[in-house]
């Protein structure tokens, strides 16, 4: 995984986009931060915390719709687009993702 150094901080490539199947999210390190990246079914991306911050769950493993996340642990839900709790539990954070060329790059600050 290589960085390229900006203002505000520094974009990370995740590899191919198609390493990870449309429903389904993949955990990548990325400076130091453990980063769920998530292709929805309409193949947009959205990253957050890799981390639940309940229990420490292993948020890339849970099971997306088109607004949410479920952490397979507990069953909290995170919205996808700004991390926040739908079940009452502390937010995620979510990080900027976008596709260059096919590979996933995930900005960090
Ligand atoms: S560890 Fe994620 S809901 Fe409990």
């Amino acid at each position: 995984m290589s960085g390229t150094g900006l203002a505000a901080g520094v974009a990370y490539s995740c590899g191919p986009v198609e390493a990870i199947p449309y429903g389904e999210g993949r955990a990548f390190a990325v400076g130091g931060h453990q980063v769920a990246v998530f292709r929805k079914r309409d193949g947009t991306l959205r990253a957050l915390s890799a981390v639940c911050p309940h229990k420490g769950g292993p948020i890339a493993d849970g099971q997306i719709d088109n607004k949410v996340v479920l952490c397979p642990l507990h069953l909290n839900a995170f919205e996808l687009d700004t991390g926040c709790s739908t079940t009452g539990a502390a937010p995620l954070r979510i990080y900027p993702v976008y596709l260059e060329d096919g590979e996933i790059v995930v900005f960090v600050s």
